[in-house]
């Protein structure tokens, strides 16, 4: 097969790896890609919203199967552009048509899809701009911390979580009515905070069958112990230590089966990867969100502990024969820890050298934002190098990303050293 990855990150490069190590893949594309995913897959360079472009490429490349990674192609349809292209209807597209993929698109979809599904969630009201009094009563009628949410895609920005009740509505109003977070603020849902640890689930489906992945816990703030600015995510692990055989039993059961489950009797289209983002509140399993996709940097460790081959797994998921494959799972520890440049997640700088990349002997380093440059590779992002490393357990793996990671260095390069701390 041909097949053509979509999306430059660490996420992607991880995907570029895996499927590269298939003998059903013969030639691999990477759109944009970075300088991580040139090793093993030929770049191509276009926006992952360009439609036409990237049909051009499918036939200029003869293109069997697409893999969506980040979540804007899919929300905008990409799934359904194909499937409507009478040319190109048998291109295998991974990743959810557009009525699925409101449930990372809209905040009120999917909490509507959860309440129709009994699955648990913390409880909610959505409000429109004409609703402000609405909404400023329910806020009164609470207790804090309030938890506001833009409703559309917000670049990861649109959840604020706010202790003082006055505060909160005047957010609410920002949100509204100065559309704070533009289009994506015109709805807002307010909901009742939940207290717990967060982990991740993910599941790829073909619609009506499922395999579930490892689960994996990330670590999203920029300072150690969970403190300063929210980012795309410093590190990862997986397996998640606190998940016990009875905890993974009522993921299963309360959330998981009636997800899938869901997506059939609301007709949402849904061949690709299921991110559900929980909570463990006490003993029992929330759902927080819904993602449409894998995560990132949760990808470069759950792809790793994955021993099938990936592209008969994906192939599975195109001709709906999902409930034929088994998942075979690594028992080891994965974990990946994120060097980003200085400032990052505000200003940073760009265009820096990375040396040290062909010293790292024991972990895997996967490219998050480089570019080639002159020969060199440079910085080009704000998360730049996610540095996966096995071991017997979260911390033995962690001590084998921290010690590679000495041997990496741009200018600026920063990274977490506490991760595991919370476990
Ligand atoms: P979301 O974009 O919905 O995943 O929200 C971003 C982050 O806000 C989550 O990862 C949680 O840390 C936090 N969060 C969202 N909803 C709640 C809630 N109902 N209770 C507590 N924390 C929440
Ligand atoms: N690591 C969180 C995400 O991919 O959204």
């Amino acid at each position: 097969m041909n097949i053509l990855v979509l999306g430059g990150g660490g996420r992607e490069h991880t995907f570029c790896w895996k499927i590269a190590q298939s003998p059903l893949c013969n030639n691999l594309y990477a759109a944009p890609g970075n300088a991580g995913t040139s090793s093993v897959a030929k770049n191509l360079p276009l926006q992952v919203t360009d439609f036409e472009g990237i049909k051009k490429a499918v036939i200029e490349h003869q293109i069997d199967m697409l893999v969506v990674g980040p979540e804007d192609p899919l929300v905008l349809g990409i799934h359904d552009f194909f499937a409507a292209d009478e040319q190109l209807a048998n291109l295998m597209v991974i990743g959810p048509k557009k009525a699925a993929a409101e449930l990372e698109g809209s905040k009120e979809f999917a909490k509507k899809f959860m309440q129709s599904n009994n699955i648990p969630t913390a409880k909610y009201q959505s409000f429109e701009a004409h609703q402000l009094e609405e909404g400023h009563a329910f806020l009164e009628k609470m207790s804090p911390p309030y938890v506001l949410k833009a409703d559309g895609l917000a670049a990861g920005k649109g959840v604020l979580i706010l202790s003082d009740l006055e505060e909160a509505k005047e957010e609410l109003r920002k949100m509204l009515v100065d559309q704070k977070f533009g289009q994506a603020s015109q709805k807002v849902v307010i909901e009742e905070f939940l207290s717990g640890i967060e982990l991740s689930c993910f599941v790829l489906t073909d619609g009506e069958n499922h395999v579930t992945f490892p689960m994996a816990k990330d670590y999203k703030r920029i300072g150690e112990g969970d403190t300063g600015l929210n980012t795309g995510g410093m590190g990862a692990i997986s397996p998640v230590p606190f998940v016990t055989p009875e905890f993974e039993e009522k993921i299963r059961t309360r959330i998981v089966e009636p997800t899938i489950n869901g997506f059939q009797k609301d007709g949402l289209p849904f061949q690709g990867f299921v991110f559900i983002g929980l909570i463990k509140v006490g003993e029992d399993p929330y759902v927080i969100e819904y993602n449409v996709r894998m995560g990132d940097p949760e990808t470069e460790v759950v792809l790793p502990r994955i021993k099938n081959d990936m592209v008969r797994l994906l192939k599975a998921v195109g001709n709906k024969t999902l409930d034929q494959e088994t998942i075979e799972i690594d028992e080891r520890s994965a974990t990946t820890v994120m060097a980003v440049s200085g400032g990052y997640p505000e200003a940073y700088e760009k265009g820096k050298p990375i040396t040290g990349l062909d010293t790292v002997e024991n972990s895997i380093v996967f490219h998050a934002g480089t570019t080639q440059k002159e020969g060199n590779v440079v910085t080009s992002g704000g998360r730049v190098l996610a540095v996966t490393s096995y071991g017997e357990d979260h911390k033995q793996a962690l001590a084998q990303s921290y010690q590679e990671l000495e041997k990496l260095s741009f200018e600026g390069i920063y990274y977490r050293k506490d991760l595991g701390f919370d476990l």
